[in-house]
């Protein structure tokens, strides 16, 4: 049950969300995969159409979830699809969030037949190669007005904190707004008891509480409607 009723304050907007993980080809029956379950972007798309927004959903792998109410829902497998789908949906995009874990690369042949051992031939070696960087080339070809979110997961460690880190990829990545998770304990010298950061271009840094996914969605939307009306 909804505790109030939401403000329809995303009303005329068109809104990107990619969410879910990619998997990469190595033969017809195997893939390198990563464990995230889409549970955040699904969040974010549903919680954009209960404020009004018209939301294309491009979505990688994920748990069984249901298609959030009022979205349009694209489903894609490899990195290099969701680039593909995530640049058609952003042509005509008010703003873009990639909530999905792309993997950063990829097998670098991809065998037409499934891959056999052999005990005359040596054991296989998968090189890697780099999947392009969707974000980057969001920033690098956004239209006018156009606000693009960034998603990362950081830890604490010798060369800074969380925070530190995360300032560091926002400006790395040139995207308006970035939201952190903080992941894991972070060392001693870091006290933390919120579940993130959300940092904007303009240096805004606000603190993300611990919640649940649509409550994070609720303050993702909320620095979104900030950024776009400042
Ligand atoms: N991302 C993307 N395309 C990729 C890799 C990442 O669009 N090929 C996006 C993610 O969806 C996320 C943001 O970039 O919104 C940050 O991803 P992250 O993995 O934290 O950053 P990387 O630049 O890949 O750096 P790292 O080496 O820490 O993985
Ligand atoms: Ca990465």
């Amino acid at each position: 049950a909804e505790p109030r009723a939401l403000p329809r304050d995303l009303e005329g907007l068109r809104i990107v969300v990619s969410a879910g993980g990619t998997r990469e080809p190595l033969d017809p029956v195997r893939y390198l995969g990563n464990r995230s379950s889409g549970k955040q972007g699904y969040a974010l798309a549903r919680v954009a159409a209960q404020r009004g927004a018209e939301v294309t959903l491009v979505a990688g792998h994920t748990a069984e979830l249901p298609v959030p109410a009022g979205a349009g829902l694209r489903r894609v497998s490899s990195a290099e699809e969701m680039r593909v789908a995530v640049r058609q949906a952003a042509g005509t995009a008010d703003v873009v969030v990639m909530a999905a874990a792309v993997a950063d690369f990829r097998p670098a042949t991809h065998a037409d037949y499934k891959i056999k051992k052999s005990d005359d031939q040596p054991d296989p070696l998968i090189t890697l190669e780099r999947n392009a960087d969707i974000l980057a080339e969001l920033v690098a070809n956004r239209g006018p007005r156009q606000t693009i979110v960034g998603f990362a997961a950081e830890t604490g460690d010798q060369d800074g904190s969380v925070l530190d880190h995360a300032r560091a990829k926002l400006k790395r990545k040139g995207c308006d707004l970035l939201v952190v998770n903080a992941v894991g304990e972070g060392r001693a010298f870091e006290v933390e008891d919120n579940a993130g950061w959300l940092l904007s271009a303009d240096g805004a840094e606000r603190p993300i509480p611990l919640g649940s996914k649509s409550q994070l969605a609720a303050t993702v939307w909320d620095a979104v409607a900030d950024f776009i009306h400042r």
